[in-house]
C-alpha cells in the first residue's frame, strides 16, 4: 500500500480537519461555562497559589465517580488560554490567566454574569432557528424560538430579565472603570446626563458618583425601572425612547444602537437630538458601541466583532456597524460632527454633536 500523501489528499484532510474544528467550536464555550459553574476560577483564586490537580479535585463540588474526568476539562481550558501551568515542588499546578481572572466572581470587573447569560439555553435556543428565519418573515430567530421579542420576553420572564440585567451590569462595571479613568474630559462641563436604555443603572451610578455635579437620569422601559430607587444625584425615569427622552446636556447610549436597525437608530438619535438642552457647546450624544473593522484579518478581534454582529441579528435584528455606516446614521439624524475615542478594546466611545 502507498502511504505517501499527494497534494490532493493533504488538502482534503486539512479541509476535513477544518470542518471538524468548526463543528465542535461550541465545545470551547460549553467547557468554559462548565468550569465557571463548577467554580474552578474561584477555587484556584481562593487557593492563593498554583493549585495541583489533586488539590483542585479535593476542593471541587463534584461526585467521586467524576474525579478521574476533571483533568480532561482542565486540558481544554489550558488549550484555550484560560489556565496555565506552573511547576511547584516538582509538580505541575494550575494558575489563572488574565482571561480567567476576569471570570472570578470576587473580581469587581468580573464578566462571569455575561458569560452565563449568553450561554443560557434561553439565548442559545434561537441559534437553532437561524436558517428558518432566513426562509420566512419572522423578525428574529429569537422571536421564532420564544414567540415574542427579546424585550417583551425579558418583561415577562423573570429568569431572562434577571440574568440579562446582571450581564449588562457586569459589562457596565468594566466599561465604566475604563471610561471614568480614560475619558474624564467627556463629562466635563455637563450639568445633566440621561443614560438612555440605562438598564439597572450601573453606568449612570458610577458617573453620578465620580461627577457629583452632574444630575444623572437612568431612562429605560417602565417595567425595567419600576422597582428601582434613585438617590443623591441619580434618578430613574420610565418611558419609551422612540416616544420622548428626558432633556439633558448629554445623552448616553451604551450598547443601545447595535440592538436596532438603521431606521430605528435614526429615530432614536433624532429623539436624543431633540432632548439635548442648549447648554452652550457641551450638548452631545455619547455612544458606547462597536465600530466594526472592515479589514480582512483572521485575528481574534475581527472574529469577535463578527460574532457580535451575528448575535445582534439573531436576538434583536440589530447590527454592528463600520465607521461609514455610523457616519450615515449621524448625518441622517441631523448631527453635524463626531469624534471617536477608541478606548474600549473592541468598542469605542463616540461623541456626536448637534
Ligand atoms: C443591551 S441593553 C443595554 C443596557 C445598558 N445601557 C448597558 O449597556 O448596560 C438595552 C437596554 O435598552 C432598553 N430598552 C429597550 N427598548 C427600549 C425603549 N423603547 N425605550 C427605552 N429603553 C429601551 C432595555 O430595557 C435594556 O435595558
Amino acid at each position: 500500500m502507498n502511504w505517501a500523501y499527494g497534494e490532493h489528499e493533504r488538502e482534503l484532510l486539512q479541509a476535513h480537519a477544518h470542518v471538524w474544528n468548526h463543528i465542535f467550536n461550541f465545545i470551547n464555550s460549553m467547557s468554559l461555562k462548565c468550569a465557571i459553574q463548577l467554580g474552578i476560577p474561584d477555587i484556584i483564586n481562593k487557593h492563593g497559589k498554583p493549585m495541583t490537580l489533586d488539590e483542585l479535585i479535593t476542593a471541587l463540588p463534584i461526585h467521586p465517580t467524576k474525579t478521574q474526568c476533571i483533568y480532561r476539562l482542565m486540558r481544554i481550558l489550558l488549550h484555550s488560554g484560560f489556565l496555565s501551568l506552573k511547576a511547584i515542588d516538582g509538580e505541575e499546578a494550575y494558575v489563572l490567566t488574565k482571561a480567567s481572572q476576569l471570570l472570578v466572581e470576587d473580581n469587581p470587573l468580573s464578566v462571569k454574569p455575561f458569560l452565563l447569560a449568553m450561554l443560557d439555553p434561553i439565548l442559545t435556543k434561537p441559534w437553532h432557528h437561524l436558517s428558518t428565519w432566513f426562509q420566512n418573515d419572522y423578525p428574529t430567530p429569537f422571536a421564532i424560538a420564544h414567540g415574542m421579542t427579546c424585550w417583551d420576553y425579558a418583561g415577562r420572564e423573570p429568569k431572562l430579565n434577571g440574568f440579562f440585567n446582571e450581564a449588562m451590569a457586569s459589562d457596565s462595571r468594566l466599561v465604566a472603570s475604563v471610561v471614568i479613568h480614560k475619558c474624564k474630559d467627556v463629562f466635563e462641563g455637563l450639568n445633566t446626563l440621561v443614560d438612555v436604555g440605562g438598564g439597572t443603572g450601573t453606568m449612570a451610578r458610577t458617573i453620578a458618583k465620580e461627577f457629583p455635579q452632574i444630575e444623572c437620569t437612568v431612562f429605560d422601559l417602565t417595567q425595567a425601572v419600576a422597582d428601582l430607587k434613585g438617590d443623591g444625584n441619580l434618578k430613574y425615569v420610565g418611558g419609551d425612547m422612540f416616544e420622548a427622552i428626558p432633556p439633558a446636556d448629554a445623552l448616553l447610549l451604551k450598547w443601545i444602537l447595535h440592538d436596532w436597525n438603521d431606521e430605528e437608530c435614526v429615530k432614536i438619535l433624532k429623539k436624543c437630538k431633540e432632548a439635548i438642552t442648549s447648554n452652550g457647546k457641551v450638548g452631545k450624544v455619547i455612544i458606547i458601541d462597536m465600530i466594526r473593522e472592515n479589514k480582512k484579518g483572521d485575528d481574534e478581534s475581527s472574529e469577535t466583532q463578527l460574532f457580535f454582529d451575528m448575535l445582534m441579528m439573531v436576538f434583536l435584528n440589530g447590527k454592528e456597524r463600520d465607521e461609514k455606516e455610523w457616519t450615515e446614521l449621524f448625518q441622517k439624524a441631523g448631527f453635524s460632527d463626531y469624534k471617536i475615542n477608541p478606548i474600549l478594546g473592541l468598542r469605542s466611545l463616540i461623541e456626536i454633536y448637534p
